[in-house]
């Protein structure tokens, strides 16, 4: 049998290399000054790691008698599977490279989910092929008396590693495939209620885990494959009830999950870097989860449990009558030029209009005329973490000017002007005061303290992702700046300059 006890030490350093370039690879993904960096570190360390995979184990495959997972002490080609492999890594590598240069940034959770389910699918794949041909995984036990010659005995505990895999390999298939569609808009964003889903949900959790204790004692494919059958409906039904806005939570619950079936299939494989890797994608999403729930002031187990989003709320049609002020870019130009202060709030529309750039030359503008330029972000706003991060980072905005929620807050109250552009949930003060509001208790920018708000959206009418109408567009300091957002802030720098 082989394991990791077989490998050598050239290998285990290689694979400690790349695990130490993931580790800084997430470091350097912490801040938009280092990211680029931390990427690189990221493709430097998965070049490492397949190098070392393929070079190790490809040679052997071809030995009579070998298992293609033990290391060979000779290097003995086999060009026909290298050229498939080569073949595998081209194809993906190229579908990936026009995905990612395709891909609006709007888009992004869409395409994450996308490659989480691929993760999942992998795992399911490489757990059935353990399966179906345990002895050239290594993960067959000899010391059995087994009456039937060809009865190949997989290992107890390597059939925990594979039930266990499979199960949440299959959950992340299922799962982020109904999240991609949800994101996608090919499926509704509402939450989908079934009667007695909590019980039918816990029931197939247990049933799963029941099933895979019994895979110990019992290696029927019956077992095997209802586990992998009860997973990927599981991923399905957890999925449907979670409403919009907490799919960036589960977006990264389910890049959690796929790291936790890569480590499982590690164990299987007897690869290191895979547990390694897996166990770092594992845990980095679950604490990206856990971030996220705090900045919506939700618990894990609520998010779990769905249905956020399908109380009714108060849409947005039916106060359109309400009175507000409407102003012009030479307006919103007048009061800025006139302020200390100006705090920018960007939001899922400045993605949309792309209008970062112009919203820079904006603030050089200001700048030069002796404002006060600063950004305000919330943890949530857009559509992904970090979203306005990168926007603002791709403009060229200094970091110093960019402030977390948290930093920032108390500023208002002493700032003439918030310029909220495209962003709408991340202010709305009904999180703070509705307690009937689906995004009740999300921490939200306190925008409304400012003397001035400003408000770039195309028209009244159109609501944000949780579907809620926002009471700020209606106060006696707001004013409205209905338009594009690129557009508006074109016409604003002409007004400037
Ligand atoms: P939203 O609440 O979604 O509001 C976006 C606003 O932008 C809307 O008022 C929309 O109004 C306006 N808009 C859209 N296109 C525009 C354009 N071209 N020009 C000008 N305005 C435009 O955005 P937010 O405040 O950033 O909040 C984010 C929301 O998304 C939160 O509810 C959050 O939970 C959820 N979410 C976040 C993530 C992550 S991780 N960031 C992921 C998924 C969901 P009009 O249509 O009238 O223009």
């Amino acid at each position: 049998m082989s394991g990791v006890h077989d490998t050598p030490a050239w290998v285990m350093l290689a694979y400690l290399v790349a695990g130490i370039c993931f580790i800084l690879a997430l470091r350097g993904l912490s801040s938009p000054a280092t990211s680029q960096r931390g990427n690189r570190l990221g493709m430097i360390g998965m070049a490492i790691a397949v190098v070392t995979t393929l070079v190790t184990h490809v040679p052997s495959a071809i030995q009579p008698g070998g298992h293609p997972l033990q290391y060979s002490p000779v290097f003995a080609p086999d060009w026909t599977t290298i050229a498939l492999i080569l073949a595998a890594i081209g194809i993906g590598a190229v579908i990936g490279i026009i995905g990612a240069r395709r891909i609006q940034m709007t888009a992004m959770p869409q395409l994450v989910a996308a490659f989480h389910s691929l993760v999942g699918l992998a795992a399911v794949l490489v757990g059935a092929a353990a399966f179906l041909n345990p002895e050239a995984f290594g993960i067959v036990t000899r010391i059995t008396p087994i009456a039937e010659p060809s009865f190949l005995m997989i290992n107890p505990v390597s059939r925990i590693e594979l039930g266990l895999g499979v199960a949440i390999g299959a959950i992340t298939f299922s799962g982020s495939v109904i999240a991609f569609l949800k994101l996608n808009g090919n499926m509704g964003g509402a939450p989908i209620l079934l009667p007695g889903r909590h019980v039918i949900n816990l029931g197939t959790l247990v049933a799963i885990l029941g099933l895979v204790a019994y895979f110990t004692q019992d290696q029927a494919p019956w077992v095997f494959w209802t586990i992998l059958a009860l997973s990927f409906a599981i991923g399905f039904l957890l999925i449907i009830p979670i409403g919009g806005a907490d799919m960036p939570v589960v977006v990264s619950m389910l890049n959690s999950y796929s790291g936790w079936a890569a480590a499982a299939m590690g164990f299987t494989l007897h690869n290191s870097a895979m547990i390694i890797t897996g166990a770092l994608v594992g845990s980095s999403g679950a604490i990206l989860s856990y971030i996220m729930c705090r900045a919506m002031n939700r618990s894990f187990i609520s998010v779990i449990a769905g249905g956020f989003g399908a109380v009714a709320s108060s849409g947005s049609g039916e106060v359109i009558d309400r009175p507000y002020k409407r102003g012009s870019a030479e307006d919103a130009a007048f009061l800025m030029k006139q302020s200390d202060q100006v705090i920018i709030v960007p939001g899922y529309g400045m993605a949309v209009a792309q209008a970062q750039h112009v919203l820079r030359e904006m603030a050089d503008l200001l700048k030069k005329e002796g404002v006060r330029v600063k950004y305000a972000i919330h943890p949530v706003a857009g559509r992904m973490p970090g979203h306005m991060n990168v926007l603002l980072a791709e403009a060229n905005v200094p970091y110093d000017e960019v402030f977390e929620l948290e930093d920032i807050n108390s500023e208002f109250a002493q700032t003439d002007v918030a310029f909220v552009i495209g962003a709408n949930d991340v202010t709305n003060p009904a999180a703070k005061t509705d307690k009937t509001s689906p995004i009740y208790g999300m921490p939200v920018l306190d925008v409304e303290k400012a003397r001035t708000v400003l408000f770039i959206k195309r028209s009244m009418g159109g609501a944000g992702y949780a579907g809620v109408d926002n009471e700020l567009f209606y106060r006696d300091n707001t004013m409205m700046l209905l338009a594009d957002a690129k557009k508006m802030v074109e016409e604003i720098v002409k007004a400037l300059a």
